[in-house]
């Protein structure tokens, strides 16, 4: 099923960074169909839960109430010429922000979730003045640790806050 484009999402988006390869920004009208590729499919949402498609544009509003309200989200990530083929950013807590990502299969093993997260943590350090970031990653997500190993964090073992998800933490200047 194709969603419909939404009339409560703009048609114009904010760039919020720029990376070698990539554009992270924020969400339009136009992101529907794409990113319901991406968060309606089963392997890429195996550990965060699939978003249903009727769902996706409330899931978009949300994110930019997010941006709104804290200047993160989950950011459309955009590979020029090719369109929206996941997502990058971060969850506002309380302690710091959570980084998240989800990317589109045809465009794994590419390098891309790497480059969008470098990507975002340089803004989140340099225009929000992070200074922690944590993130969380299912046992059995072994292609998630790895972003995180090259990005740099420390695995931190199981987290029984979490379910048990291995808890991953990066501090600046540590
Ligand atoms: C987690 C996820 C984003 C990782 O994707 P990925 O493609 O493995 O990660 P990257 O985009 O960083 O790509 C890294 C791979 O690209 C390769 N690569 C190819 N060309 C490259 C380039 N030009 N630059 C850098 N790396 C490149 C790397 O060598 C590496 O290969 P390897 O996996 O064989 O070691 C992806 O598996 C996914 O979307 N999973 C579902 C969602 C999820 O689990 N999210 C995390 C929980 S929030």
């Amino acid at each position: 099923m194709t969603p419909a484009p939404d009339p409560g999402l703009p048609t114009d988006a904010r760039i919020i960074t720029r990376t070698p390869r990539l554009v992270l920004r924020t969400w339009t009208a136009a992101d529907v169909a794409p990113i319901a590729r991406v968060w309606s499919d089963a392997e890429t949402m195996r550990y965060a839960g699939a978003t249903p498609v009727e769902r996706i544009p409330a899931a978009l509003r949300a994110g930019l109430a997010a941006q709104a309200a804290h200047g993160v989200c989950l950011w459309a990530v955009e590979l020029p010429g090719r369109g929206v083929i996941g997502d990058c950013g971060f969850h506002h807590r309380p302690d710091g922000l959570e980084l998240g990502y989800h990317f589109d299969p045809r465009f794994w093993g590419r390098g891309y979730a790497t480059e969008a997260a470098r990507g975002a943590i340089a803004y989140a350090i340099e225009s929000l003045g992070a200074r922690r970031i944590v993130a969380w990653v299912a046992p059995a997500n072994p292609r998630s640790a790895a972003v995180l190993d090259r990005l740099g964090f420390t695995g931190e073992g199981p987290d029984p806050a979490e379910d048990g998800e291995l808890r991953y933490t990066l501090t600046v200047g540590a």
